[in-house]
């Protein structure tokens, strides 16, 4: 039987403490009432055991509500063909084979030519360059009709999800050492606002390495018919010797990797950590398909 005054400096232990944890809750609750665009300043915070981890800043994304697009209602596109692979279930991960075109992907390289410019990342405040996390060129894409039905076909097959709108796309070119640290894509993490999947289409596959990397996610067991889509072989896709963990799947001209970044719960993934792996030959182009979940936004 413990004295009984031993008690007492235990409970204002457990008032300190919970002093402390609660600023944490609320964060960890969608910080309800806080207005939506100061939180990114939080994102960095919630990436931040993994910075200790890869000793390099993980770059945060963030996006801003004008950016975000529909595609017209009265659009006419032609049928796709995709066929689909299940990866994971949790957090999904599914494959999409030709999930473009060839002649979408030569169209929208060709829409890409005039506008390249270097990529940038996002920290905590502010817009910069850094070729040691993310060293390639990006292009905005105008909305002709073929962006707006890739931007259709995005949300379809997410279901047409409720409230949520495709953030205006970008193309990518990563020429020789071109690559993108491991990173999340998430976004703000407000129950509110937030990056909720992310495909990443190949639209160019003339390069050696350039694959994207998910050092959280393990091959599937069973193997199957993966290998046509990931890297096999003890290297687990590093380019230059370089061991990579998890899986890397590879570059495949209209192919799609399509993940979900948030848990039932708004949980972010970590499994859903990944990079584009350097090019060690040639050029790869990707685009990247991110949908926004934004609750009552309206776009006219
Ligand atoms: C569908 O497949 C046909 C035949 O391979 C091809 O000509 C067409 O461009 C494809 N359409 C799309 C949207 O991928
Ligand atoms: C990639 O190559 C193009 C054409 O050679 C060049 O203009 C561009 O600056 C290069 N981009 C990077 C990030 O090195």
């Amino acid at each position: 039987m413990p004295p009984h005054h031993q008690q007492q400096p235990f409970r204002w232990q457990t008032v300190l403490e919970l002093s402390l944890i609660s600023p944490v809750i609320y964060l960890i609750l969608g910080a309800p009432g806080f207005p939506t665009a100061l939180l990114p300043t939080f994102t960095s915070t919630s990436t931040s055991p993994d910075n200790t981890e890869n000793e390099s800043p993980i770059p945060v994304a963030r996006t801003s509500l004008d950016t975000l697009v529909s595609p017209s209602p009265d659009l006419v596109c032609p049928p796709h063909n995709y066929t689909v692979h299940i990866f994971a279930t949790s957090p999904l991960v599914i494959y999409i084979d030709n999930f473009v075109s060839d002649s979408e992907a030569a169209h929208l390289t060709e829409l890409s030519q005039n506008s390249w410019q270097a990529s940038t990342i996002f920290t905590s405040t502010t817009e910069s360059t850094n070729p040691s996390v993310r060293k390639s060129d990006k292009a905005l894409l105008p909305r002709d009709p073929t962006v707006q039905c890739l931007e259709a076909r995005a949300l379809g097959f997410q279901g047409w999800p409720r409230e949520t709108f495709i953030e205006q796309l970008w193309t990518q070119r990563y020429n020789v050492s071109g690559h993108y640290a491991h990173h999340y894509d998430w976004a703000t993490s407000s129950k509110s606002a937030r990056r909720v999947s992310s495909f990443m289409v190949y639209l160019g596959d003339e390069c050696e390495g350039g694959g994207t990397n998910f050092p959280r996610l393990d091959v599937p067991a069973g193997g199957g018919g993966w290998c046509e889509f990931i890297e096999c072989g003890d290297a687990g896709g590093g380019s230059n010797g370089v061991l990579t963990e998890g899986v890397t799947f590879k570059p495949r001209k209209g192919a799609a990797v399509f993940w979900m970044n948030f848990d039932e719960s708004g949980r972010g993934y970590r499994e859903t950590i990944h990079a584009g792996l350097p090019v060690t030959k040639g050029v790869k182009v990707g685009l990247n398909i991110w949908s926004w979940f934004q609750a009552g936004h309206v776009i006219d």
